[in-house]
């Protein structure tokens, strides 16, 4: 008699944050399954973040403004939607750059930001080491990028950081989300939005989102962790 296979169903994860939209795409799902095993290679592992990232692009702009404008097809006149809204990606060094390419596929028009930030456990404190905005970026909603919400320490000091610049619209975008880091964002900033592909169980002590998929930096760049 044949062997009956039972294969597990992936249970549905539900967000409990009105702010929290968990991009549950069967494809999404399918190419984190590849970023979370230890196996694959750098070059594999930064492939499939920025095929993600501009999955990721195209979900979290879903409500950005429109127009219509009048174009002349080779045919005749018609009335067609342009993005009006300007909006800025913001990568968080180092492992936000590995969302970038993808974001800028789906988004050329999106001008970019960079900020260099960390937890520093020595001095108990946030350190910045690189900030470039663009210059009207007041003006702009900003989609900040990092794969892994851990803590939230890091991306809370870069809305901060944002805020003080006169942005009024940020969403995180990120691959990962632990409880902590979600709780530590909507307790600083509840306006913030976060948009990420699965909600994590824990941290274990020294930071690392479990079940995770590691530290997302050095997995990118394949670099050695020295903490
Ligand atoms: N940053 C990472 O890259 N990985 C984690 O698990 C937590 C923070």
């Amino acid at each position: 008699m044949a062997k009956k296979i039972t294969a597990k169903k992936p249970k549905t994860q539900k967000p409990n944050h009105p702010k929290v939209t968990i991009l549950t795409h069967p494809v999404l799902q399918h190419k984190l399954s590849f970023l979370r095993d230890k196996n694959i290679s750098s070059m594999a592992f930064r492939q499939i973040v920025e095929e993600m990232s501009q999955m990721m692009a195209y979900e979290a702009t879903r409500d950005l403004k429109m127009e219509m404008v009048t174009v002349q097809t080779p045919l005749e006149k018609t009335e067609s939607p342009k993005i009006t809204e300007t909006f800025t990606l913001v990568a968080i060094l180092r492992a936000g750059l590995g969302m970038l390419n993808g974001m800028m596929k789906i988004l050329p028009f999106a001008t970019v930001g960079h900020i260099g930030i960390y937890r520093d456990r020595f001095v108990n404190a946030t350190v910045e080491y690189y900030l470039r905005l663009p210059k009207d970026v007041k003006n702009h909603r900003v989609l900040l990028l990092d794969p892994m919400l851990a803590t939230g320490d890091t991306a809370c000091a870069a809305i901060e950081r944002l805020k003080e610049y006169g942005v009024k619209q940020i969403r995180l975008i990120t691959l990962l989300a632990a409880p902590q880091g979600i709780r530590k964002i909507h307790e600083n900033f509840p306006d913030v939005e976060i948009f990420t592909v699965s909600l994590e169980r824990e941290l274990n002590k020294k930071g690392y989102i479990l079940p995770g998929m590691g530290d997302a930096g050095d997995r990118l760049y394949d670099t050695v962790h020295h903490s």
